[in-house]
């Protein structure tokens, strides 16, 4: 049997009673869009992130767009974020015509490198975009501390990071607004598309409640220019029952990672490492080494399969070379994307597939590194 990186099914196999009883619900209701259910997620999952209002969109690349139009942000602006990130992260600013700015990574936790951030802030700068990547926290505190001394707004992208704590603050907490994802892969994942925008401020909640549903402000009437982007009613009642589990799926996550860390100690491997001040929630397990592709190659005679995140930085893609920038550009990120790859992690891997993974790592060490 092959080991994926990332697997439903077993996990689909326990909670399949409860999804279908949650869809046969809905279809029940009568309510198929903006009803119970994406109110009682919004409501659940923000006091989840102790955050007080929460509006359910269509997918984590639109929580960012929308919280970006919710901040005002467009032509003229300038976004500050990393290259080291996924594509929709940066799709989500060139949407609103804004211009993002890059800044590179810390090489040991490929997180935003917080101490390259004057550097970049110009007159139109008008927002931090941290990513909290593979499932910690950038250092929200320099952040803060940045954006006040600048006037600058901060928006959270959390799509890797649901139920993360950075000095006992919840990732989407720390800032005037956050995004989330539920792709599948994601900690808290649904069965097809989602995302949420979190925010402590009431009147960008308003706005952003209008920004999903046409701009309306009531029934066929729009307040200002908006878009489409509901989370919907089976959507919602599927993720409120996968919340009750998040506590538990992050638990393995991180005793499966723990697992790794001590069971590959002695190896080649240069292993994750957690940024002081979190509590990491492994998304990912990030592995590195120089010989990468031919450990992936390797790996994958065995059926056994990894991930990049990311092959390539998105500063050197041609769908963003008229942001200006150039190979060279950002060291760690460059570097890092040639030889970064990440370990088979969901909460459903059993220990004895995680111990197959070890040791055919090991077995492949052992040659790659000889040769
Ligand atoms: C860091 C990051 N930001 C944004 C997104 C976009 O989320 P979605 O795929 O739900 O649009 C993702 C997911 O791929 C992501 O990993």
């Amino acid at each position: 049997m092959p080991i994926k990186v990332w697997d439903y099914i077993k996990e689909y196999e326990k909670e399949k009673g409860e999804i279908y009883s949650a869809i046969q619900k809905v279809l029940e209701s009568g309510y198929l869009i903006l009803g119970d259910n994406v109110k009682g997620f919004e409501e659940e999952f923000s006091r989840y992130c102790n955050v007080k209002f929460g509006v359910g969109v269509n997918s984590g690349t639109d929580a960012l767009f929308l919280a970006l139009l919710a901040l005002d942000i467009g032509p003229q602006d300038e976004v500050i974020t990393v290259s080291n990130t996924a594509v929709p992260t940066v799709s989500a600013i060139v949407s609103t015509g804004a211009k993002p700015v890059f800044v590179d990574i810390v090489p040991d936790t490929y997180l935003m490198d917080t101490s390259k951030l004057e550097d970049v802030i110009t007159e139109k700068t008008k927002c931090i975009l941290p990513v909290h990547l593979f499932g910690q926290c950038v250092n929200m505190d320099e952040i803060r501390q940045i954006a006040g001394k600048y006037g600058l707004k901060i928006l959270e992208d959390c799509a890797q990071s649901h139920g993360a704590i950075f000095n006992d603050e919840k990732a989407g907490s720390m800032s005037d607004i956050s995004a989330f994802s539920f792709y599948p892969t994601k900690i808290l994942g649904g069965y097809g598309d989602g995302g949420m925008v979190l925010t402590n401020d009431e009147k960008l909640y308003e706005k952003l409640l209008r920004l999903r549903f046409y701009g309306m402000e009531k029934t066929y009437y729009a307040k200002e220019h908006g878009y489409n982007s509901r989370l919907d009613e089976i959507h919602a009642s599927i993720l409120r029952g996968k919340l009750t589990h998040l506590d538990e799926y992050i638990s393995r996550r991180r005793i499966l990672a723990n697992q790794y860390d001590k069971l590959l100690n002695e190896s080649t491997l240069t292993l994750p490492k957690t940024m002081p001040g979190n509590k990491h929630v492994y998304y990912l397990y990030v592995c590195r080494h120089p010989k990468r592709d031919e450990i992936i190659a390797e790996l994958k005679q065995k059926d056994i399969f990894v991930n990049i995140s990311y092959p390539w930085p998105i500063h050197i893609m041609t769908g963003y070379q008229h942001l200006g920038y150039k190979e060279g550009d950002f060291p760690h990120t460059e570097k890092a994307s040639k030889e970064i790859f990440s370990l088979p992690m969901y909460p459903f891997l059993t220990d004895a597939q995680q111990n197959i993974v070890v040791e055919s790592l090991d077995e492949i060490l052992a040659k790659i590194d000889f040769k």
